[in-house]
């Protein structure tokens, strides 16, 4: 099928080179035509695990193509999916001021009639609002537009995994023409029939992928309440967490045992720093917004906010009971992306956890393989070790705040034998107290004893 992406961010680009790995033929634009360049070049502009590799090979094999020109994409196409950002207002409100521009772009540009598609994550009813904008729009083109919601459910660092082989694919439509088009996209994907560049051990042909018929307000609803369950999840983590140190208990036997009950679920029960990134958090506001605006009070999810906002403090306080002063002191950072596998720092716990230890006067030297280039844009203050160790060397203090697994692994003689005291605070539970007692660290966790 020949297709067409609007906008190249994580969402954008992961579609388009999966849709063209599945053997379509895909156009890409963005308004950012650095962006544009850049992939035209052969460079990634973000940190995706096997993203390089299918955007090469789709681009060599020509089934994949990147454009400046948004007018000769829209029309390349028969679907286009709408794939810009919808970052928070001041107020919580989803933006959703691209999706219109994207909506006035097509439907001036195009010449043919197109089913558009939603993949942003936007509020529910947003489809409605489209499908009337077009209609406006290209009142004079008189193109009939057929409008469907096929929200994503990516998680960055392995969004090409979920891409490929997804749990779910979730169609939210209103016509029998855009269900049989969207089916047509994911039958490869469905059927298994592509290329796959996952490895088989992480992707097993056995996981089965349900695809499911829904109305356009549904699916559009369906990807706000997983994001926010998934949100309630963690708070819920965390909650129990602080119970742990209060009372006396392990979060992890605790949560470990509530998962394997499976109408729970082992997933999202880790405790630590919280929940951030660009889709959590702000799918979270966006739905208690919505909820807001038609007379509902989201209590629920207020309260899931709440306690994911407190979790730096809590850190900090952990931080300054074992120091008993911050001001002054040397503090090794382990981790600045939202979460391991990603470069992306936005709205990352431990970037708000690094400008709250300057805000105290403490001197910081962090070290992350992915992200370090991106946070030196936003705190060029702090110093950057080469490696994990370099960021260790001299602390008096080392946290671990995003749970690369290569921090499990570190040479603890060696950072033990270079910090000014072998202090250290994993926000993300990351590492094992009795080992780290016997290497003779003072170790402090979330709700774990110490
Ligand atoms: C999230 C969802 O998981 C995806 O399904 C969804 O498609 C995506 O948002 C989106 O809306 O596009 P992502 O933002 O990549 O994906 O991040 P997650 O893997 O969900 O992690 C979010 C945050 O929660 C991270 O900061 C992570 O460290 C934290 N987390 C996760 C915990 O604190 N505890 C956990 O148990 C799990």
């Amino acid at each position: 099928m020949r297709i067409s992406v609007i906008g190249c961010g994580y969402v954008g680009l992961v579609t388009g080179a999966c849709l063209a790995a599945a053997g379509h033929e895909v156009v890409c634009t963005d308004k950012d035509t650095v962006k544009i360049g850049q992939l035209n070049a052969g460079q990634i502009p973000i940190y995706e695990l096997h993203l390089d590799q299918l955007v090469t090979r789709n681009c060599l094999e020509k089934r994949l193509r990147f454009t400046t020109n948004a007018g000769e994409a829209v029309r390349a196409g028969d679907i286009v999916f709408i794939c810009v950002g919808t970052p928070p207002l001041e107020n919580g409100d989803a933006d959703l001021s691209a999706i219109d521009s994207v909506a006035r772009l097509i439907a001036t540009e195009v010449r043919t009639p197109k089913l558009v598609v939603e993949k942003s994550t936007v509020p529910v009813q947003t489809g409605l609002q489209l499908r009337q904008a077009l209609a406006v729009y290209g009142r004079k083109s008189g193109l009939a537009f057929h409008v469907a919601s096929n929200p994503e459910f990516l998680r960055e660092g392995t969004g090409v995994e979920d891409f490929l082989h997804p749990d779910r694919i979730v169609i939210g439509v209103d016509d029998e023409s855009a269900e049989k088009s969207l089916r047509e996209v994911y039958q490869p994907i469905l059927q298994r029939q592509f290329d796959c560049p996952v490895h088989p051990s992480v992707c097993p042909p056995q996981r089965q992928t349900e695809c499911m018929v829904t109305s356009i307000n549904s699916a559009e609803l369906i990807k706000h309440a997983s994001n926010s369950f998934l949100a309630l999840k963690i708070s819920y983590a965390n909650a129990v967490s602080d119970l742990c140190e209060l009372l006396g208990g392990n979060v992890e036997e605790v949560t470990r045992a509530m998962g394997l009950d499976p109408r729970i679920g082992p997933h999202f029960l880790r405790a630590g720093l919280g929940f951030g990134g660009f889709c959590l958090p702000k799918d979270v506001q966006a739905f208690i917004r919505l909820a807001e605006r038609v007379g509902m009070d989201f209590a629920l999810l207020r309260e899931v906010e709440g306690i994911n906002k407190q979790r730096i403090q809590r850190f900090v306080e952990k931080i300054r009971r074992a120091l008993w002063v911050i001001k002054g002191k040397n503090i090794g950072v382990l981790g600045l992306a939202f979460k391991p596998f990603t470069d992306d720092i936005r709205f990352s716990p431990p970037i708000d956890l690094v400008r709250q230890l300057l805000a105290e006067g403490a001197h910081v030297t962090a070290y992350d393989r992915a992200a370090m280039e991106r946070t030196r844009t936003v705190l060029p203050e702090i110093g950057y070790g080469k490696d994990p160790y370099e960021a260790a060397a001299n602390a008096d203090a080392l946290v671990i705040a995003t749970e690369w697994p290569e921090f499990s692994v570190l040479d603890w003689e060696r950072i033990h034998g270079s910090m000014a005291r072998p202090l250290v605070l994993d926000g993300r539970n990351l590492l094992n107290p009795a080992f780290m007692a016997q290497m003779g660290f003072e170790y402090h966790s979330f709700g774990r004893a110490q």
